[in-house]
């Protein structure tokens, strides 16, 4: 049984639930975590529940290694073997999950699963992934770039996203709207973030432009970053897809159009030949390995602060 909480606890179901200080705060955190200087076994005795109906290598054992470090213990629930699959609605999972365990890490199709699990489970909980956001990768892709760039660096970026209008492309323009770097949409037709959308994240801050030229977008910019074109759950679209993207792969030549020390970022799992070549997701200025490894760090960081109190450094 949880204690009675006035305001609830804290989640994180996508970056704007961040402040640019917490961001800001959780890289700083996350760098202590991959250096081993953060704190040691803030989680012992606590549990997280998480929760998958969705396919999963990086995030599933990044959060499995990441509790065992912190002194706490992970808990696997897929949504197959568990009453989820039989049908059980969430809030009736979510009011007794919240009875057990101490935070829920949910990787789901929709966002208003993970707000309602939010809303009844009375522990934190994490989005691992929704068709809308994936808040988590976005937290080791700007530690990626912390490392690289340095932290100082980080508000001052030209950041271009080349491909599916997805969760990827809008959690970049939410880190745009926090952090307020520049960012290049770069989405065939059809396959844009909305219009409305992208004005709204422009009045809250975010520096972004839509360029429809791969290296014209790419052009000035020291992350160029891609993803999937087929995504979890659109695998009956794939034959129009691979016509919708053609045109828009990252290759050679836009990694010229970008600054000399750009580097390249996809969270995986990456599709050779499609959204990027051989070349360039293989070539020297891919961090894609640094990236997948600090999505433990990043995460550790999001744990120690949600589940065992550990402040943010300012
Ligand atoms: N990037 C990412 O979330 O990978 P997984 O689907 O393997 O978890
Ligand atoms: N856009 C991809 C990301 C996978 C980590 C998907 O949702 O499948």
């Amino acid at each position: 049984m949880k204690a009675a909480e006035t305001d609830g606890p804290r989640h994180l179901l996508s970056l704007l639930d961040l402040s640019a200080a917490e961001i800001r705060g959780l890289l700083a955190l996350g760098q202590s975590m991959a250096d081993g200087a953060g704190p040691a076994r803030p989680l012992a005795g606590r549990t997280l529940g998480m929760l998958f109906t969705k396919a999963s290598t990086r995030t599933r054992v990044s959060f499995e290694v990441g509790m065992y470090q912190l002194g706490g213990h992970p808990l696997m629930l897929s949504a197959r073997d568990t009453q989820i699959g039989r049908g059980e609605g969430v809030r009736d999972t979510a009011t007794v999950l919240g009875r057990y365990v101490d935070g829920l890490m949910i990787r789901t199709f929709e966002q208003a699963e993970v707000e309602e699990y939010a809303a009844h489970a009375g522990v934190p909980v994490i989005n691992g992934l929704t068709d809308r956001v994936h808040p988590c990768q976005l937290l080791a892709d700007l530690l990626t770039c912390r490392q690289v760039f340095g932290a100082e660096a980080l508000a001052g970026m030209r950041v271009v996203y080349v491909g599916d209008g997805n969760n990827m492309a809008r959690s970049w323009l939410h880190a745009s709207t926090r952090l307020g770097f520049e960012l290049v949409l770069c989405s065939p037709e059809g396959y844009r973030l909305g219009n409305l959308e992208v004005h709204r994240a422009r009045n809250a801050g975010a520096r972004v432009v839509e360029e429809d030229d791969p290296k014209a977008a790419a052009a000035g910019c020291r992350v160029v970053t891609t993803d999937t074109w087929i995504s979890m759950g659109q695998e009956d679209r794939k034959a129009a897809r691979q016509v919708a993207f053609a045109g828009y792969t990252v290759d050679d030549g836009v990694m010229q159009a970008a600054a000399d020390d750009a580097i390249f970022l996809h969270c995986l799992p990456a599709y050779r030949g499609y959204e990027v070549v051989e070349s360039v997701i293989d070539g020297p200025q891919s961090r894609i390995y640094d990236e997948a490894e600090n999505r433990l760090h990043a995460q550790k960081a999001v744990l120690a602060w949600l589940m065992g109190g550990v402040e943010l450094p300012t």
